[in-house]
């Protein structure tokens, strides 16, 4: 028994440090054409394949299918990695079916280090100033808040927040040029550890408000609360060792991790989360069980009064999503909601095309609860909640190559300008103006 024990303790340590390889895996694309269609893909994800994806520790490796998106809205093509052993039995199951797809990456692998090779050629030391030709690591991101604390005392603080579970702390950078109490726009980024692009973009939009003295004017009347890596643990292991790692890091007893977008204490576990450890939507033992969650949730709260607007910055897909996740009604002040999406998107657009879909989370992607935005606006009262689905996709799904990441850092600042002049126009030192 003890034996036993110890061979199994084994295991798991050395598949813990192995690098998940995605050999032969195979990306498809499904177009559904009718309603059945769409509940066949559905039903993959929960009684099929159940998503165990997300390493079953014992094994080292993932043994089903992962839904890259997922089905919501007829026309909207559905993306499915599925392992090598599986895919004779699921394409044949798509051509009974008549489900029509393609393949869309024949080797997630070979994209894989493909796109990690040219990461590596660019790699910069984790010092000096911060540059966005490759995806930083932690270290790089944190020595950037810090050397910019130093440089900009007068606008700039940085200040921990908490520690993730394997103890990286979690940073949060305020900036703000005016008055203390003057409203408050609060960002977070990297909640889902393989959205590589959410704090490259989190982390441009620090760079623009404190460097740029062209945006100065944004930071006169708004102040900003920015974490641009909530789940450093998550953040580290696509770094390290499994490039599609979605959840944080604490260890359960049969696989790892909890989705921090399912965690947060606002009708927790209702729907689109799971209960089942090795999901990649575990939503926790218990809401705020984990301690990245809960940071943000000490945060929100010291400053709710003064929080005007929430961003939670995610990839991918191009959606920007408002209340609710629980349910299909529409929060009581939607048109605000939706107008000033409206005007967030067309400014995007405008820079070279891009365009984005609009609408509340369960209407136009998928119901889903315990997510940061619905908590925010719900428990924590502030009306204007986003969550902001970046681009990605195409052959690279959450692999935007990193020549990509300049390119939508500033379309999507675009938008960003738009929601702080909102914020000024409309609120000033915690009051609405009429
Ligand atoms: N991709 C995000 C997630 O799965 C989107 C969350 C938006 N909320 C929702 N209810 N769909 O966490
Ligand atoms: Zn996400």
């Amino acid at each position: 028994m003890k034996i036993a024990v110890l061979i199994l303790a084994l295991l798991c340590v050395v598949s813990a440090k192995e690098k998940i390889s995605y050999e032969g895996y195979k990306v498809y694309e499904l177009l559904p054409s009718n309603e059945e269609q769409l509940a066949l893909i559905r039903s993959f994800n929960y009684h099929q394949y159940i998503d165990f994806w997300s390493e079953p520790k014992i094994l080292g490796k993932p043994t089903t299918v992962n839904f890259w998106s997922e089905p919501k809205i007829l026309g909207k093509p559905t993306t499915v990695m599925v392992p090598p052993n599986l895919q004779a039995s699921f394409t044949s199951t798509l051509a009974s079916a008549h489900i029509n797809y393609s393949v869309l990456i024949d080797n997630v692998e070979r994209v894989n280090n493909a796109e990690q090779a040219r990461q590596a050629i660019n790699a910069r030391p984790a010092s000096g100033r911060i540059s966005f030709t490759e995806y930083q690591r932690y270290d790089a991101i944190q020595n950037y808040l810090s050397e910019l604390a130093t440089n900009y005392p007068d606008i700039v603080s940085v200040e921990e927040i908490g520690t993730s579970y394997e103890g990286r702390a979690i940073n949060m950078i305020k900036i703000g040029a005016g008055a203390s109490d003057n409203p408050i726009i609060l960002v977070e980024g990297g909640i889902h550890a393989r959205e590589w692009i959410s704090p490259a973009f989190v982390t441009y939009i620090i760079q623009e408000l404190v460097e740029n003295e062209d945006n100065r004017n944004m930071i006169e009347n708004t102040n900003w609360i920015i974490v641009p890596v909530l789940n450093p643990d998550g953040y580290e292991h696509t770094h390290t060792s499994a490039r599609l790692w979605r959840k944080t890091r604490s260890p359960g007893l049969l696989c790892t991790g909890v989705d921090g977008n399912r965690n947060f204490d606002f009708h927790w576990m209702e729907t689109g989360a799971s209960a089942l450890q090795c999901s990649n939507t575990f939503a926790g033992s218990a809401p705020f069980s984990e301690s990245e969650t809960s940071a943000l949730r000490d945060v929100v709260l010291q400053y709710a009064d003064q929080i005007k607007l929430f961003l939670a910055i995610h990839s991918y897909g191009n959606y920007l999503l408002y209340a609710w996740g629980h349910t299909s009604d529409l929060p009581e002040d939607v048109n605000i909601l939706d107008a000033l999406a409206v005007e967030v998107e067309s400014a995007i657009a405008s820079v070279s095309g891009t365009r984005y879909t609009i609408g509340s989370s369960t209407n136009v992607l998928y119901a889903a609860t315990g997510g940061s935005a619905d908590w925010v606006k719900g428990v924590a009262g502030v009306n204007l909640t986003y969550t902001v689905e970046l681009p990605g996709g195409g052959i690279w799904g959450f692999d935007l190559p990193a020549s990509r990441i300049i390119p939508v850092c500033e379309e999507t600042f675009e938008g960003v300008k738009v929601y702080q002049n909102y914020v000024e126009n409309n609120f000033r030192k915690n009051e609405l103006l009429l």
